[in-house]
């Protein structure tokens, strides 16, 4: 099992010093290169995060491995190619930026490429970005984007930053934050709650500034209060920007700023997400979102917090702290 694996990793690990130094070092690399350099992202985060270009010909990995003599048995299974009807195979990532994916001992485990077209007309087809297949060594589950390398440094900080995608940890770390990850495009897992709860106290979930960034927050903020003991906060962005867009925007400074001193708590940021959808004006629609803020206020553990809360909410709605005092009151009796 171990050697099997070895042998599937060694693919991987080759894999990617190829589709990086087709990036860095020829000319077959130079658009996807130009690409990356207009996005901000220096040579040496290409280096740290081992990024590369898989180029449109269908035959580079194929090539090397046959040359190598590499078992084709062997060769489809690591999920690097796939199988034409006739048999022959091809390089399943072609035309795609490449981000290697490592597990948590830091050895390449599977790809997420992006789509890098010349001409774009295919584009619309086809997924921006494209995922190695499960395999004997990758199970996206248990797996967050960068954790080998964050994973010192969130023992020092005693925190990790949960990010949407591998860009903004990308984006993050150029600005001096290195204890980002990211999960591979899907919610939450258990077994990543896992590997956050052994390696830190505290998570801040930094997710777009958009809708979808907005539900995904609320999720996983639940599935963190729900599933471990973690103390979370939630940096919540504006204008439709993710992270790698606002350090774009307003600099890695700004950015490390925000995160520092306008995260929010669970609360406040349950108080602006429930908030979203309601008009206030409306009496009935103010009423229920007070209870259903005085239900959340009656939650949380800590009598402190519970009181800078409740003062929040007096003056937002200016109504008595007395009064919203006596409404938590009720909500903790009634569940004794
Ligand atoms: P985003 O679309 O927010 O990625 O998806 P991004 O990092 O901002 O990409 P850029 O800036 O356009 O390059 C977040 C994550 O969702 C997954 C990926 O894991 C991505 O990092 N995803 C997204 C996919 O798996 N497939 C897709 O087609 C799109
Ligand atoms: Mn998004
Ligand atoms: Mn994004
Ligand atoms: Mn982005
Ligand atoms: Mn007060």
């Amino acid at each position: 099992r171990r050697q099997k694996d070895g042998q599937l990793i060694a693919l991987h690990e080759k894999a990617a010093e190829l589709y990086h130094h087709i990036l860095l070092r020829t000319q077959v690399g130079q658009h996807a290169l130009k690409y990356l350099q207009d996005r901000g992202i220096s040579e040496e985060q290409m280096t740290e995060f081992q990024i590369g270009f898989a180029p449109a010909e269908r035959t580079l990995l194929k090539q090397v491995f046959q040359q190598e003599n590499v078992d084709t048995q062997v060769i489809s299974r690591s999920g690097l190619v796939t199988e034409r009807e006739d048999g022959e195979q091809l390089d399943r990532f072609y035309s795609r930026i490449m981000f290697p994916i490592r597990n948590a001992q830091g050895k390449v485990v599977a790809f997420s490429g992006r789509l890098f077209l010349e001409d774009n007309y295919e584009s619309a087809r086809m997924p921006k970005y494209l995922n190695s297949p499960e395999t004997e060594i990758f199970n996206k589950r248990q797996v967050l984007y960068n954790f080998d390398q964050a994973r010192a440094v969130g023992r020092k900080e005693n925190e990790l930053v949960l990010f949407e995608g591998f860009m903004d940890v990308i984006s993050a770390s150029g600005a001096g934050i290195k204890n980002g990850v990211a999960s591979m495009g899907t919610s939450l897992t258990n077994e990543q709650l896992t590997m956050f709860q052994r390696t830190v106290k505290k998570v801040l979930i930094c997710y777009d500034g958009d809708n979808a960034g907005r539900e995904a927050s609320y999720r996983a903020l639940q599935s963190f209060t729900d599933h471990s003991s973690l103390d979370v906060s939630i940096l919540m962005l504006p204008e439709n920007l993710d992270p790698d867009d606002y350090i774009q925007t307003y600099g890695g400074e700004r950015f490390k700023e925000q995160v520092k001193n306008h995260r929010e708590s669970p609360f406040t940021f349950k108080m602006l997400y429930f908030k979203q959808d309601k008009n206030l004006e409306n009496e009935h629609e103010r009423l229920a979102y007070l209870d259903q803020m005085i239900k959340e206020l009656a939650s949380v553990p800590s009598v402190i917090e519970r009181e800078v809360y409740t003062h929040q909410l007096s003056e937002m709605f200016d109504i008595s702290e007395e009064a919203i005092q006596a409404e938590v009151d009720k909500v903790l009796t009634t569940e004794r």
